[in-house]
């Protein structure tokens, strides 16, 4: 057979070549922006997703399993800087009682950057399912701290504190539904 190619056809085909081609490119955002929104997308904690990876530069290049590894070191970093936060409340307390339960709670998000040290690990070699139940059980210390202090009504619960808790657990949440999109089913 034998394949005649008129020039106005050929002329419309480059045309309508170009013209999606510089469409395509002015609409779609690069990948690796698109990555970061497609993950993000069904996150219970949209907008604190979204921060969170954005303001890291590395999550530019990173792929799923990368940015779940961006919100952990993250969470790492919040629920050490709390512990440090809850051990100098305690001792600038006067109350006994008081220096008591924060060092306690301290001690809660300790365990909580331990948990999620443990949760980089599993990441690291891919064991999603250990990943995930790691993260659920850093999700939870801070949670304890707040049942300690209600169970001494006449303690207040620190603000400060309670803004960090709601942080951790958030970030903890964006991170288990990070991970539950590696998880294969
Ligand atoms: C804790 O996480 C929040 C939310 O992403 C972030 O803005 C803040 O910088 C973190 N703080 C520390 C000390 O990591
Ligand atoms: C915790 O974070 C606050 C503010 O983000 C900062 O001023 C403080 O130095 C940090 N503490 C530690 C132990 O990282
Ligand atoms: C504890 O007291 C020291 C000295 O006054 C102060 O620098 C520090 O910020 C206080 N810590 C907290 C968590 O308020
Ligand atoms: C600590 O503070 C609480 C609440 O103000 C008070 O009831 C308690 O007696 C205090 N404990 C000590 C040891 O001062
Ligand atoms: C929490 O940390 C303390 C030491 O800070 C440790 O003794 C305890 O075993 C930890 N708890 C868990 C459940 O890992």
């Amino acid at each position: 057979m034998k394949i005649i190619m008129s020039p106005l056809p050929l002329l419309i085909s480059l045309l309508l070549l170009l013209f999606l081609s510089t469409h395509s490119i002015s609409i779609s955002p690069p990948p690796p922006q698109n990555l970061i929104q497609k993950t993000c997308s069904t996150n219970t904690y949209y907008d604190l997703c979204m921060s969170s990876l954005s303001g890291d530069p590395k999550s530019q290049d990173s792929d799923v399993r990368g940015l779940s590894s961006i919100i952990i070191n993250l969470a790492i970093s919040n629920s050490t800087n709390t512990s440090s936060y809850a051990l100098s409340l305690s001792s600038n307390s006067t109350n006994t009682s008081m220096k008591t339960l924060l060092r306690s709670c301290s001690a809660k998000y300790s365990n909580a950057s331990q948990a999620l040290r443990l949760s980089m690990d599993a990441i690291q070699k891919n064991s999603f399912d250990d990943a995930f139940v790691h993260v659920s059980a850093a999700g939870e210390y801070p949670n304890v701290c707040r049942v300690l202090f209600r169970q001494q009504p006449k303690l207040v619960y620190p603000p400060e504190m309670m803004k960090r808790e709601v942080v951790l657990e958030r970030l903890c949440v964006v991170a288990l539904d990070i991970i539950s999109l590696l998880i294969q089913y």
